[in-house]
């Protein structure tokens, strides 16, 4: 049994969280080095670690940032957004997706997300933009808890709007479509190494592309703009002392210390993706004959962020709490974006526009789900949730057919 722990009252309780990092020993000794060398920040680790991650997803460039959320916006930056141009993007996903866009003066466009993929749907994708009218920038699909959304199913959008195909793979390293891994297709593909994501610098994200030109732009944004080299000037170059501001920019830069963290997960980035695959099929085969439970989309380059299941929106509070009650850390991905109280009042979201997202958002929790996590937490995740809408279920709805452990009333 995974063996987190929290004090909660007088006793301390064993708490299993939704996510978290694994820190190895040689994880620790690359951080160690680099805390005794000389350079904390915008040294050679930050090259290497951008060539290693470049190499591990197949793209030409790969640009860090200080976290998933700046290089969200470096991106939206560097698709030329400008104030007043819409950015669509799914509802069901975190702030930062859109925030982003906001950042740069952009306008929300949500389309709903299909069921089958609890990503964003092409189709509403398509009917959200002819009946914009608006000028069409960026469009963001997410792979949603780590299924690889089709991105060529949005090129033709793309092409036809003059939009930049930014892809949010937050939730999404390692996974594949076909033989292609998440990075190659999209114009400009996001990661972030938060703790509970696949791999972890703390906080720190990543864009990959194969444009040249997205590259530059999003290094400049990421440093305040400012050039150094001579090729890089627009005006005379007047020697080593000098330097330009080029354009606006921000410090959204990560330091050698988190690459080194980040090379070095990344050495194990395979090992996670296999136990998270193996822990997300040992949840399934526990939890696929459990009537009014629905399980998440299968597929088979999933990278299984999360596991997100799907109970009747009336239980929702109760097995919620049951589980948390049990000492299993849920969490709900996510209340979907338009109904914040930011987006409704700022851009007159009243509820009702996106049913298949607000739908599955209502009845939606995350289980645990991290390679450290061992089978019998699975099975003892499994039997709780089983038991919890045995218990909770008002009229039948729920039917527990094969309960993993013992049967309960
Ligand atoms: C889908 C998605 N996009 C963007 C982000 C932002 O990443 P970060 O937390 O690294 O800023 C997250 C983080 O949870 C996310 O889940």
């Amino acid at each position: 049994m995974f063996l987190g722990s929290v004090v909660g009252g007088k006793t301390p309780k064993k708490f299993l969280p939704y996510g978290r990092q694994s820190i190895s020993d040689e994880d620790i000794l690359a951080v160690e080095r680099v805390l005794r060398s000389d350079w904390l920040t915008t040294g050679p680790l930050v090259d290497s670690f951008e060539r290693a991650f470049s190499e591990r997803v197949g793209a030409s460039f790969a640009v860090s940032f200080s976290s998933g959320t700046a290089a969200l916006h470096g991106a939206m930056h560097a698709s030329g957004l400008s104030p007043g141009d819409r950015v669509l993007s799914t509802p069901l996903t975190f702030a930062a997706s859109m925030n982003a866009a906001l950042y740069c003066g952009g306008v929300p466009l949500f389309a709903d997300i299909s069921p089958l993929t609890l990503c964003l749907d092409p189709s509403a994708a398509d009917s959200a933009w002819a009946r914009s009218g608006g000028r069409l920038r960026a469009i963001v699909p997410v792979s949603y808890a780590g299924y690889p959304v089709d991105i060529s199913s949005f090129r033709d959008l793309a092409y036809r709007s003059g939009a930049v195909l930014i892809e949010d793979a937050c939730h999404a390293l390692g996974a594949e479509r076909g033989a292609l891994s998440v990075g190659r297709e999209a114009d400009m593909t996001v990661f972030s190494f938060h703790p509970v994501k696949h791999i972890t610098t703390a906080e720190g994200g990543m864009v990959v592309t194969e444009s040249p030109e997205f590259a530059r732009r999003l290094r400049l944004f990421r440093s305040h703009g400012i050039v150094k080299s001579p090729e890089d000037f627009a005006r005379q170059y007047e020697g080593p002392w000098d330097n330009d501001m080029i354009d606006l920019g921000y410090n959204y830069r990560l330091s050698d210390v988190a690459c080194a963290l980040g090379e070095s997960q990344l050495k194990r980035l395979g090992q996670f993706l296999a136990r998270r695959r193996e822990l997300a099929a040992r949840y399934r085969s526990a939890l696929s004959s459990i009537c009014g439970l629905v399980l998440p989309p299968d597929h088979p380059g999933h990278s299984y962020h999360l596991f997100p299941v799907r109970v009747d929106a009336d239980l929702r509070r109760s097995v919620f709490m049951s589980l948390r009650d049990a000492g299993i850390g849920v969490q709900v991905h996510y209340v979907p974006l338009h109904l914040h109280t930011y987006y409704r009042e700022k851009f007159a979201f009243i509820g009702g526009e996106f049913p298949n997202a607000e739908v599955f958002s209502a009845g939606e929790i995350s289980l645990p789900l991290f390679p450290e996590m061992e089978d019998d937490d699975i099975d003892f995740v499994a039997e709780r949730l089983a038991r919890a809408l045995f218990m909770h279920c008002p009229n039948e709805r729920v039917t527990v057919r094969d309960l993993p452990r013992g049967r309960e009333k």
